[in-house]
């Protein structure tokens, strides 16, 4: 999709439609007076009579006939002006996609980034108005060999109108940035897709490499000879379980000053859950294909960090394994001894994310890190908190956890706090062991984070839980259907409004 920006007037745009935004219950703005003369006043006829009423993705097409060199006008509704903001205009602009989609347009123009939204720069809308474009138009189809021919065509350019050619160059910066990011995503959503005959952990291992060479990351992966020699035992733990052996991915994005320390980005990359000998229900067990959702988070976050040119220096961790059951997997009740040292008793097998996790934040400890974060489809719990609007966040530094709210905010990929008092911590004492797997029913997300906790020693750390936003399956007009690519858009917000230093 090629998406551009333009300066020049709404009556003078040649397009197969000419896209205006509109707020609910308001006056036909001044900018669009011109072109309503143009037709005989029509568009405030259809404003005064309700024709069209501005509801946030409400749309109205009119043929234009001979009155405009636009072949039709496609008024699209944002609701009320009051609280709109960029998550708004993401929304109405990833509807266009179906809508002109239905119709077979395939190019458009619009007013969108001019229309004033509170507490937005221009580049920002530009860069919301891309993101939205290419996320809703995301379709993950290579697997299907017949009735491509039912998908309806795909958009394939957009102009956005700006008025002047200063404003040009901002929109330029944001469709540029809006991209970058987007690649991200898209890049995210494609490995958790991928289906789990697909994936393996040395698929996982493949891809990192591979956007290491094209963006010129570093890329080290550990196998089973180096697990075993370092002592990543609760990762080997989890790995018995299936002939696929475990890897562990390490990336390296250096942007900042040579020595400025890092901020670690750990994802939890479980290829598929099927529980171990703690075997989960068959019920929607094939979605467990997206328990590596976090490890696509922080593929497709440096990803999008690359091409940014982001200023600062990053290392990705990614624990990679498959937890099936097999004759030679771990049970409920063995004793794993943790690179930490640790031991931990895994009272439950399907309690593995947890596991990985704890020799990735051990193994996160040599690069020195000035923040962690970690993303993981960790807890059901989760889901039963927060349903699927929300991701989790629970941390050791409060400063973090406000940026992070803050990143999610801005970048519609919404967090919300639990808390992690010690107390929870008396819910994964074990009789034998330092730590047990599991906390029992109640918090279980916040017992989860507890035991992480215990790993993510004294350094500045904070653990996402994208359990219930990872997958969607209803469809959303930015969202389809399938893998999300959520925490890409949340965490290059957060690395660039700044990761200021901690402490
Ligand atoms: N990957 C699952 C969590 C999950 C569930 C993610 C549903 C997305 C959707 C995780 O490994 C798991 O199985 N967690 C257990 C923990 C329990 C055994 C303490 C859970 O949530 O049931
Ligand atoms: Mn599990
Ligand atoms: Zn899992």
């Amino acid at each position: 999709m090629e998406i551009t920006a333009k300066q020049g007037e709404l009556q003078k745009q040649k397009t197969p439609c000419l896209v205006l935004g509109l707020f609910e219950g308001k006056a036909l703005p001044a900018a669009l007076r011109p072109l309503d003369q143009l037709l005989d006043g029509l568009l405030s006829r259809l404003l005064r009579d309700k024709e069209f009423s501005g509801r946030h993705r409400e749309t109205l097409i009119i043929p234009t006939g001979q009155h405009l060199p636009a072949e039709r006008l496609l008024l699209l509704g944002l609701g009320k002006d009051k609280g709109a903001g960029l998550e708004r205009l993401r929304q109405a602009t990833g509807s266009l996609i179906s809508v002109l989609g239905a119709r077979g347009l395939t190019s458009f123009a619009s007013d969108l980034p001019l229309l004033p939204l509170k507490g937005t720069t221009l580049t920002e809308r530009c860069q919301a108005m891309t993101e939205a474009l290419l996320l809703a138009a995301y379709r993950f189809d290579r697997f299907r060999t017949v009735g491509r021919e039912e998908f309806p065509p795909l958009l394939s350019a957009a102009r956005l109108l700006v008025s002047n050619a200063s404003e040009r160059r901002s929109a330029e910066q944001g469709i540029g940035e809006g991209q970058a990011i987007a690649a991200g995503v898209c890049l995210a959503r494609n490995l958790v897709n991928e289906p789990g005959n697909v994936k393996s952990p040395e698929f996982l291992a493949e891809q990192a490499r591979r956007l290491a060479d094209e963006q010129g990351l570093s890329c080290t992966v550990l196998e089973r000879p180096a697990l075993e020699a370092e002592g990543l035992g609760a990762l080997l733990g989890v790995a018995q379980g299936s002939v696929r052996e475990a890897r562990l991915i390490i990336l390296e994005y250096k942007g900042g000053n040579s020595d400025a320390r890092p901020i670690a980005l750990i994802g939890k990359g479980v290829v598929f859950d099927a529980g171990g000998i703690s075997l989960k229900p068959a019920e929607k067990m094939e979605e467990m294909k997206m328990d590596m959702a976090g490890g696509a988070a922080v593929l497709g976050a440096f990803c999008a960090a690359a091409r940014l040119k982001l200023p600062v220096n990053l290392v990705g961790i990614i624990p990679a394994v498959e937890n099936l059951p097999s004759g030679s997997a771990i049970r409920p009740g063995d004793i794993l001894t943790s690179l930490s040292g640790k031991t931990i008793e895994v009272i439950n097998t399907d309690a593995e994310g947890r596991l990985i996790l704890a020799d990735a934040l051990t193994y996160a400890k040599r690069y020195n890190p000035r923040v962690v974060i970690d993303l993981a489809t960790l807890t059901g719990a989760c889901i039963i908190a927060l349903g699927h609007q929300a991701s989790a966040v629970l941390g050791n530094h409060e400063g973090l956890i406000r940026q992070l709210l803050r990143a999610g905010e801005r970048s519609g990929e919404r967090l919300w706090q639990l808390p992690l008092w010690d107390e929870y911590a008396g819910q994964i004492k074990s009789d034998i062991a330092d730590v047990k797997n599991t906390g029992g029913r109640p918090a279980g997300t916040i017992t989860a984070a507890a035991f992480l906790q215990k790993f993510a020693g004294d350094y500045t750390w904070a653990h996402l839980d994208i359990a219930g936003t990872a997958w969607e399956d209803k469809g959303q007009p930015c969202i389809p259907k399938g893998g999300t690519g959520v925490g890409v858009r949340l965490l290059v917000q957060y690395l660039r409004q700044g990761a200021a230093p901690q402490r």
